[in-house]
This record gives structure tokens, sequence and C-alpha cells, in this order.
């Protein structure tokens, strides 16, 4: 074990001499010039006033000396000033004004300097929504949440049946990299009973903006070991008005999960890029709605074990107004 450290102490020295004598001959008096407020990066709202900080202390003498601010590449932009205590003042953050910043002092030969970044606050709608799932009473289970890029960074909560859920055991933390900006949230819940059954939703919020995401929907379905398919909302026969947005339903309880299909006119629906499922198949929702999307539709539901139809229903895309009014 000692012979070990030794070995390990005897590779690790000569990287430490390096550094140390990089340091030294970069920077030959550093030691007596301190950033007695370090800056730190600056995350802004557009249009509204932000503040850096920053001060150098000379430890020999004792005393605080005058720092300078400047952009990485140039001056300071009208609006931006720097105040006499050496904070750097924003008035009305623009986004010309993002980038890096420097704060400096110097007295002689020795200096000192720190950079920051300042960039705007925002929050991109969330990366990785939970997923729908049929679980046997007294089990466990997780959801899992990744919000978009947020700067801040994000947090997030959940939300049951639409009110706010403090239940199970939430962790979150930060998702992947150190280049990330995401955050990824957990939502733990054990010895489940069928007054977990609901609507899940993980919401992401941005501090700073106080703004909020929400994620797809999540539905819990708390069943016993043989819970036989039902669907409890099928697709209704409907009458839309051509380029406009619909939503057919296809709710499935029943355990397990089964897989949904859909089809039209009795042939399974193509993939295309004109309608997306969403809730594991449960939506099927039509962007623009177009007169060769007109036909009976159903769907079908498959565990393996079972499997169920709905009604036909009957989607009607009616031609606009322009042309019934003339
Ligand atoms: C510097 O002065 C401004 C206003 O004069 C103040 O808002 C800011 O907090 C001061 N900075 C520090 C580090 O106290
Ligand atoms: C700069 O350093 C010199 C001596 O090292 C000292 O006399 C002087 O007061 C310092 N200037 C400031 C502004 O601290
Ligand atoms: C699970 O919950 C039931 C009541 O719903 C309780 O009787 C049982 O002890 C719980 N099991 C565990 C492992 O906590
Ligand atoms: C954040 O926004 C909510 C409404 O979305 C509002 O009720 C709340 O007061 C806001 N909080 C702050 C600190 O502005
Ligand atoms: C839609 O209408 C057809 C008759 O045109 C009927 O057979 C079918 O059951 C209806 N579907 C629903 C979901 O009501
Ligand atoms: C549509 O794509 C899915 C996989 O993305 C595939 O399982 C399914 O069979 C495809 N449907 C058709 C009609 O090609």
């Amino acid at each position: 074990m000692v012979s070990h450290l030794h070995t390990s102490a005897q590779m690790i020295s000569p990287v430490w001499l390096l550094l140390f004598s990089y340091s030294i001959s970069i920077t030959p008096s550093q030691s007596e010039l301190v950033l007695s407020t370090q800056p730190k990066d600056g995350t802004g709202i557009l249009n509204r006033p932000l503040m850096l900080h920053c001060a150098v202390y000379d430890t020999s003498p004792q005393t605080a000396l005058p720092v300078k601010w400047e952009k990485e590449n140039g001056g300071l932009a009208a609006g931006v000033h720097q105040m006499a205590n050496g904070s750097l003042f924003f008035s009305s953050l623009k986004e010309g004004d993002l980038g890096r910043y420097i704060c400096s002092a110097r007295n002689g030969s020795k200096q000192i300097k720190s950079v920051v970044t300042v960039s705007k606050a925002y929050l991109e709608n969330v990366f990785f929504s939970p997923q729908s799932q049929s679980v046997i009473k007294g089990q466990d289970l997780f959801f899992q949440c990744v919000s978009g890029d947020s700067s801040p960074t994000a947090h997030i909560s959940w939300l049951k049946n639409s009110r706010a859920f403090t239940g199970g055991t939430q962790i979150q933390g930060q998702y992947g990299g150190g280049s990330q900006r995401k955050t990824s949230g957990m939502l733990h819940l054990t010895n489940v009973t069928k007054a977990d059954q609901g609507r899940y939703v993980c919401v992401t919020h941005n501090p700073l903006l106080n703004i909020s995401k929400e994620s797809d929907t999540a539905t819990l379905i708390v069943g016993g070991p043989s819970m036989s398919l039902e669907i409890m909302q099928g697709p209704e026969n409907i009458t839309v008005a051509v380029e406009m947005e619909t939503v057919l339903h296809c709710v499935v309880h029943g355990f397990p999960t089964p897989k949904i299909q859909w089809f039209k006119d009795k042939q399974m629906l193509p993939n295309t890029s004109r309608w997306d499922l969403h809730d594991d198949g449960q939506l099927l929702v039509f962007k623009r709605v177009l007169p060769e999307d007109e036909g009976f539709y159903y769907c079908e539901a498959d565990n393996d074990k079972e499997r169920v139809r709905s009604q036909p229903s009957y989607l009607l895309p009616a031609v606009g107004q322009q042309v019934q009014v003339k």
C-alpha cells in the first residue's frame, strides 16, 4: 500500500513541478494582487439591466486597486457603464452586449485579470417527456423527464391531473456532460395503488425568466396481474374544416401496455409527415386536414394477449367558409 502511494506520488510530481514553474514564469507577482470580488458569469434578460461585480486588492500595500472592464474584442458599447466601485452596469441588455468580458487591474508590473461570459436567459421546450406506463399494483416505477436547454438552470416539478404533485420521491440533477444546459428529473413512485393512476406532466421552470414549459402527458394505469384491454375513448365521427388541425383519440386501458395502431379504410395508416402520433399512439394528430383525409378510421390495441378495435369513425373534411359564402 505504502509503496503504491509512493509510486503514484513520484508519477505526479513532475506534472506538479511543471504547473508550478509555468504559473510562476507567466505571472511573476500574481500572488500580490487578489480578486477581492471574483466576477461571475452573468445571465440577463434582454432589455433589462444587468450588473457584474469585480474588485481587486493589492496585498502590499494593502489597498484596493481600480479595475478596468473591456469586452473581449473591443471596448464597451454605449449603454454599458463601469461604476466607480468597479461594477459593470448594462442599463438595458442588448443582443450585441452578449459575449466575454475581461475585468483587469494592474499596478506597475503586477497585473491580474478575469474573464466572464454574459449570456441571455432562455428556456427551450422539454427535451424528453415522461412515458405512459401500465404497472401492476404494488410495483415501483420511474417517470423521467429532461428539460430543454436553459440558462440559468431549469428546475423540474410535476403535475398530476393538472395539479401540483409533491408525492413520491423527486430527484433532479444536471443532464449529460458539463456542456449540457439541461436538467434531468425523475419521479419515483413505490408500491403503487389505483390512487396513483392519472395523467402526469413534468414542468420545467426557468427561475430568472419566470417561465415554464410542460412535457407531453404520461398516463399511469395501475392494474391487477391480468387486466383486459378496453378502449376507454375511441375516435369520434367528426367534420373538420380543411386546413385545420384535428385530433382523433384512442385511449386504451389494460395490461400489459398494448401497442396502438391506426387504420384508414381498413389499411394500416402509412407513415407520413402530415400526422403525428402522441401518447404512444393514443392521439392521432392531423396538423392540416386535407380533402384526401376523408375516410373511416379506427384504432387497434394489441398486447400479444388480446387485441381490441375501436368503432370506425368517419372523418369528413369540409370545404372552407369562403367557398360556402359564395
Ligand atoms: C456598485 O455601485 C452600484 C450603484 O452605485 C451598486 O448597485 C452595486 O451593488 C455596487 N457594487 C458592489 C459590489 O457593491
Ligand atoms: C502600486 O504599488 C506601489 C508599490 O508597489 C504602491 O506604492 C502604490 O500605492 C500602488 N498603487 C496603488 C494604486 O495601490
Ligand atoms: C404497499 O401498500 C399496501 C397498502 O396499499 C400495504 O399493505 C403494503 O404493506 C405496502 N407494501 C410495502 C412493501 O410497503
Ligand atoms: C411568476 O409568474 C407567475 C405567473 O406565471 C406569477 O404568478 C408570479 O408572481 C411570478 N413570480 C415572479 C417572482 O415574478
Ligand atoms: C360513425 O358513424 C357510423 C355511421 O355512419 C357508425 O356506424 C359509427 O358507429 C359511428 N362512429 C362513432 C364513433 O360514433
Ligand atoms: C410506420 O413506422 C413504424 C416505425 O417507425 C413501423 O413500425 C410501422 O410499421 C410503419 N407503418 C407503415 C404503414 O409503414
